[in-house]
């Protein structure tokens, strides 16, 4: 038994001694910081010409698209998210749903940012003072599950500022800068492991079933990984929604066709609450999950629209303009095999003309970034009806509740989010996302350019998205220096050792992400509960506004979903099932108890109990402590367990 204790602690040593060996071999401290203005594609002004100065963007794809952003472009988009962060107070209601109580260190925290990004190279001493002042602040952030990108994004942007204006910084100030970014770093990844699980935003048509068999490849658990279902969980009804059912049935004229009812038609949700869909999550001991239709929350207000910041949060990226084309793609294709003969005989007789195409797919077509990040009521406006206010709203939801951000377009920068943001080891995620999309224009319109014009906030919000998902990467390459990169996990994967640590730590971790082999509705109640309260606890306005938008959406809900779906009887059935699965905490947790595909992860949990005999073997207890990040527990998320044995 002592012997034990020894061997974990002696394991703990050595990870903690292997650690810097890796940072030793990269000579980032030679050329550094202009590495992080290479990132960004900017020159700074003290540059002298020469080759070097050439911005290296890390794709050659995103410049061909003509997305090269101006100097003057990104430096106001860097302004912005620091001036957004000291703003905080002005930010909008849904912004700061998962933790309202760090408004006041956020105000505080951009205006230090702002300091340091303004303080010029002669005065020294007052940027110590002001790095000093930030990292003191990021420290009095709320912790727990509480996690701050838009901090994050904020800081460097403000490092970036300085840098470019004001010059390189001092030997001294350059190792303060550089624990400044591990500080951010060593606070993502806590908050990660708190959270305990993936929410995935997946936009169609963005890589999102490649990311998703990538998470079964990385050892996350969840319902299906099957290609058809993206790790979904069928009951949150998060499904792509693509086709104006109205506009489907109209084209039909009465007649009856082989489709009748459209595939992908939009719709409305029963939503469950973040706090709701953690609890029914962490019953199932999934660890990712996606939503493919829209943030919840929005049903009233997009200022009421989140993502779900109780779990790592996730988004991925691709060019509205090559997005687009996919889904039409897809959707010429999907008539087709639904609808054979009748799909231009009936569906596109008048044509497939833009015009068309944005009539049947008002959302697909039509800005669907924005209105994936803004909740029901936008997502369901039709076309042309996104504006500039959604766009600015949506920015400032990306800045501020996606933890992780991923850029189809730049495998570079994705692989870093991968690695140092998600802690997955397995890469593989450009398979086969790049959808061959050229060759064939079949069922594209003659013109373009309408479908360009209507999707230009899209085009801006990407740009945003992928300048912080940049700004991420400056972070993720300061943790190179403290934990080395996260590795595919072995052939045979330490299972039973893995399991029996990821079984335990729950006994002890409150609010971890992996319940107990036997959770019962009582406990997952009460982890609800202190959800609702921390929500709860907030002195804004924000949050009771959130709670109170979720109350009123279930008569609404009922109403509007009485309306679209009519008196089909089936439909009715399972509606009121659906409704009765929400009706207590109990009846859900014994509703929720059905079958499911898991993924290696999951299975490695069941037979926890079992399994966790083997861990007294030397042998096993040196594979349960292999260095953070070797990816076979669905990375960050999947490690509560070792917080407990280091
Ligand atoms: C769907 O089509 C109907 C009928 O044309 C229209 O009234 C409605 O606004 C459309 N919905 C969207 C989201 O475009
Ligand atoms: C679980 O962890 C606790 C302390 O964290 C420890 O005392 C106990 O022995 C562990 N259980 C197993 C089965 O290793
Ligand atoms: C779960 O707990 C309940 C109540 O304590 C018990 O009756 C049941 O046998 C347990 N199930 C398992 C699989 O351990």
């Amino acid at each position: 038994m002592h012997l034990e204790s020894f061997l974990v602690l002696l394991m703990g040593v050595c990870a903690v001694v292997g650690e810097p060996t890796v940072a030793d071999a990269s000579p980032r401290s030679s050329v550094w910081p202009d590495p992080f203005l290479a990132r960004l594609g900017l020159i700074a002004a003290d540059a002298a010409p020469g080759p070097q100065q050439e911005p290296t963007s890390s794709s050659g794809d995103v410049k061909d698209q003509g997305l090269e952003q101006s100097q003057a472009e990104t430096i106001a988009m860097l302004e912005w998210l620091v001036d957004t962060v000291a703003e905080a107070t002005t930010a909008p209601a849904g912004t700061f749903a998962a933790a309202p109580d760090a408004v006041p260190v956020l105000q505080d925290l951009g205006h230090a940012a702002r300091s340091v990004a303004i303080t010029p190279a002669s005065e020294g001493e007052a940027l110590m003072v002001h790095l000093n002042t930030v990292s003191r602040l990021i420290n009095q952030l709320p912790g727990g599950e509480a996690s701050f990108p838009a901090v994050r994004r904020a800081v460097v942007a403000a490092l970036v500022l300085r840098r470019l204006r004001h010059g390189a910084f001092r030997p001294p100030q350059e190792r303060t800068v550089q624990r400044l970014l591990q500080q951010l770093w060593t606070r993502h990844r806590a908050a990660a492991r708190e959270k305990g699980i993936v929410e995935f935003a997946h936009v169609s048509k963005s890589g999102g079933t490649t990311f998703c068999q990538l998470a079964e490849r990385n050892g996350c658990a969840t319902e299906s990984f099957a290609a058809n279902k993206n790790c979904e969980v069928a009951v949150f009804r998060d499904q792509p929604r693509y086709v104006n059912g109205t506009v489907h049935v109209a084209l039909r004229k009465g007649r009856k066709t082989q489709c009748d009812r459209p595939n992908k038609p939009m719709s409305l949700r029963r939503e469950y609450s973040c706090a709701q869909r953690k609890r029914m999550l962490q019953e199932k001991r999934y660890t990712i999950y996606a939503n493919e239709y829209t943030a919840v929350g929005g049903r009233l207000s997009p200022q009421l629209a989140h993502s779900c910041g109780n779990m790592l949060t996730v988004l991925q990226m691709r060019h509205p303009h090559s997005r687009m084309l996919s889904h039409i793609h897809h959707v010429w294709g999907t008539y087709l095999n639904h609808c054979g003969a009748d799909r231009e005989a009936v569906y596109f007789a008048g044509g497939h003309e833009a015009t068309d195409w944005v009539r049947l797919l008002p959302a697909p077509l039509n800005n669907y970034l924005v209105r994936s990040l803004l909740g029901e009521k936008v997502f369901n406006l039709p076309a042309g009806q996104i504006t500039e206010k959604h766009l600015g709203l949506a920015r400032i939801f990306l800045a501020f509740q996606y933890d992780v951000l991923l850029v189809l377009e730049d495998s570079d920068l994705s692989n870093t989010a991968l690695s140092y943001g998600l802690g997955w080891g397995e890469h593989e995620l450009h398979v086969n996302a790049a959808a061959p999309d050229s060759g064939s224009d079949d069922g594209l319109p003659s013109n373009l350019d309408l479908l360009y014009d209507l999707n230009r906030l899209d085009v801006e919000l990407y740009r945003s998205g992928v300048l912080m998902a940049k700004l991420d990467a400056i972070v993720y390459d300061a943790a190179q220096e403290v934990v080395p990169e996260p590795k595919p996990a072995a052939a045979a994967a330490p299972a039973a050792a893995n399991a029996m640590a990821a079984a335990n730590s729950t006994a002890t971790a409150a609010g971890a992400a992996v319940a107990v082999a036997n959770a019962t509705a009582s406990t997952a109640t009460t982890t609800a509960a202190a959800i609702t309260t921390s929500y709860a606890k907030s002195t804004t306005a924000a949050p009771g506004a959130v709670a109170v938008a979720e109350a009123t959406h279930d008569e609404e809900f009922v109403a509007a979903r009485r309306a679209m779906r009519g008196h089909d009887f089936r439909r009715r059935q399972q509606r009121q099932a659906h409704e009765q699965l929400g009706q207590g905490a109990s009846t859900a947790a014994a509703a929720w108890v059905g079958a499911g595909r898991r993924g290696r992860a999951a299975r490695w949990v069941a037979d926890a109990l079992g399994a966790s005999r083997a861990i007294h073997t030397p042998g096993d207890a040196g594979q349960a402590m292999e260095p953070a990040g070797n990816g076979a527990q669905c990375g960050w998320v999947g490690q509560t367990w070792r917080k407990q044995l280091l």
